[in-house]
């Protein structure tokens, strides 16, 4: 190596020790006849100092340094003089004496501070990723994903799960989304799919006798980007035989515990993590992935506004709509003004409007007030257990509008009222979901989640009569109003898998050729099974407090799914589109 000691590992125990150093230079000062400079790499910074009178030449060089030169400094480890010491760093007690210096390869300015923690257009970041990876959060973002990984991988070694992999070249896999497709130069107009994920594959281990499978799997979507949605990601894809839903559950349960005990323990998790139906968390939190961190939940006022002459309410529910509504502790000051932003909000989430009843001497200023009366609008604090200075914002319409836009303005209210506690992983398991919905797009029946998860056994004979009544073997695990992963127990023979591809309006023929080597398999002795597949980029975004999957992935794509590094996707040669029997024609 050419350094005896990494720079962040210097402490008072090394003092007097000769040390060789290597790094980049992070900050340096100029103080007339001292030069400082903090070296930095990975494991930190320390302090080195150029004296002219001990070293001459060192000194010389150093003036010549600046940001982000690569040098090798040879010196002294001593105690910093009294008053000098530096407690936010952790080698702040000591610093270098430099006795020489090298440099070993300089650097051009740099498009941005990589010693400020400064906001930086991510685009220019994504651009010059490899200096936006020098910058320390980015560092330990990286650094605390390599941990998760590896302790995922451990865990499950423990528990006896075994890592497989699988192609990445395959047919398409159906996640819900598009597949990205590669052209074949052997074949002539044919195309492999990058998988969605390795479902199938995982499926098919575990009719190959592995019983306990799990991989660090990548997997390809081309889906519209979101926050935390990228065309790549990473799950932590896992498959078990011979198990029912709770071995799943629980297993995660303890995986997750373990997980934020040993790479982030400053995190609080509670335990044990609640299960909510799906039919329940709508009703309550508007939403199937809920943050549980507050509560500000949703409750039904419609038996009460039944009783009103307040028309917003009575024609929503003479429609056959609802009125629901949530409470937003100590608002009820808030101004005009700040109502028609909430109002604004649910408008954009669906709602046709926000009724706003502030609890207290507020409530002279309600417009709804004037036509509910004082009991009904006792009754209504009731349902929130709601107080004077609280304020209850109430919707009314159709049911799936009502939900969703009490969900979005829930979380709303928390972001304002800063409710959510940062240091919380409210974890939760979201059961009971429907099998499948229906798309009044395409006209028919979809999976909720993929057309591999088994119905609930006694809702098996609804699948002929009433397909919107059956319920799924499916759970899924939310932490902090993020979906973490998606699992299910599957179907394992034939027959019934067959019955859910016909129901979904496939043909025969698409069903031979998409999934016949499947439905072949659970011929030869498939035994039943299930997993999950956490997203990994997820769990690494929610840890290290993130608000995108991209501050947590080495190279992410950008907003439009591009990699402005590489230039990603290019334009290729006439001669490489030849190759794969291809002609461009770009509509
Ligand atoms: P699902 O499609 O729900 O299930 O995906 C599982 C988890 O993967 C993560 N995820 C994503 N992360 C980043 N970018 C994306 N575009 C993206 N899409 C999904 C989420 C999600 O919860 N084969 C099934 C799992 C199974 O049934 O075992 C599957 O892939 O965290």
């Amino acid at each position: 190596m050419l350094k005896t000691y990494s720079c962040g590992e210097l402490t008072r125990d090394h003092v007097g020790e000769k040390v060789t150093l290597a790094g980049w230079v992070h900050r340096r000062r100029d103080h007339g006849g001292l030069v400082f400079i903090d070296l930095r790499d990975r494991e930190g910074l320390v302090q080195v100092v150029f004296n002219p009178e001990l070293s001459k030449e060192g000194h010389e060089v150093a003036i010549k340094l600046r940001h982000e030169y690569v040098v090798k400094v040879v010196g002294e480890v001593a105690k910093r003089p009294p008053g000098t010491e530096n407690p936010k760093l952790a080698t702040g007690e000591v610093e270098v004496i430099a006795r020489g210096v090298e440099i070993l390869n300089p650097s051009k300015t740099p498009p941005f501070y990589i010693n400020e923690d400064v906001e930086v257009d991510e685009n220019l970041r994504l651009r010059y990723r490899y200096l936006d990876l020098r910058r320390p959060r980015m560092r330990e973002n990286i650094i605390l994903r390599h941990r998760v990984i590896k302790f995922m991988r451990d865990f499950l070694d423990a528990k006896g799960f075994i890592e497989i992999e699988t192609p990445i070249l395959i047919k398409s896999t159906p996640e819900g989304a598009r597949d990205y497709l590669v052209p074949s130069r052997i074949h002539p107009g044919r195309f492999y799919a990058l998988p969605q994920s390795p479902q199938q594959m995982k499926q098919l281990l575990m009719v190959a006798g592995f019983e306990k499978y799990f991989q660090i799997a990548r997997c390809f979507r081309d889906e519209d980007l979101r926050a935390d949605r990228q065309p790549e990601f990473t799950q932590l894809d896992l498959e078990m035989s011979f198990v029912e839903e709770e071995d799943i559950l629980s297993l995660m349960e303890e995986l997750f515990t373990a997980l934020v005990e040993n790479v982030k323990p400053t995190m609080r998790v509670i335990k044990p993590f609640p299960r909510l139906s799906y039919h329940d968390t709508m009703e309550r939190y508007g939403s199937d992935k809920p943050d549980l961190r507050f509560g500000v939940e949703i409750r039904d006022l419609s038996e009460i506004a039944a009783q009103s002459d307040f028309t917003v309410f009575r024609s929503a529910l003479h429609e056959g709509g609802k009125v629901k509504g949530i409470c937003a502790p100590g608002c009820a000051h808030y101004s005009r003004g700040q109502l028609d932003e909430l109002t604004e909000f649910v408008q954009g989430h669906g709602a046709k409007g926000l009724v706003t009843l502030p609890l207290g001497e507020a409530q002279a200023r309600s417009v709804a007030a004037k036509f509910l009366t004082s009991e009904q609008i006792d009754e209504m604090a009731m349902r929130f257990e709601a107080r004077e200075g609280d304020l209850l914002l109430i919707v009314a319409g159709k049911p799936k509008a009502v939900e969703e836009s009490l969900g979005a303005l829930r979380l709303e209210v928390a972001r304002r009222l800063k409710l959510a506690d940062p240091n919380l992983l409210a974890f939760c398991f979201i059961l009971d979901y429907p099998l499948l919905e229906w798309s009044e797009e395409e006209g028919r029946w979809e999976p909720m989640h993929h057309p591999f998860t088994a119905p609930k056994d006694e809702d098996i004979p609804l699948l002929d009569t009433a397909p919107e009544r059956v319920c799924a073997k499916h759970y899924d695990l939310v932490c902090n109003g993020c979906e973490l992963s998606s699992g299910s127990i599957r179907i394992h023979t034939r027959q019934l898998q067959e019955k859910i591809f016909r129901l979904l309006g496939y043909g025969d023929e698409e069903v031979n050729q998409r999934f016949g080597h499947l439905l072949e398999a659970f011929e030869y002795g498939a035994p039943p099974h299930g997993g999950i597949a956490p997203g990994i980029d997820r769990v690494v975004m929610l840890l290290a407090r993130e608000e995108t999957i991209r501050e947590v992935i080495p190279f992410p794509k950008n907003q439009s799914a591009m990699d402005v590094m590489f230039d990603a996707p290019s334009e290729v040669s006439e001669e490489q589109l030849k190759e794969l029997h291809l002609k461009l024609r770009i509509d």
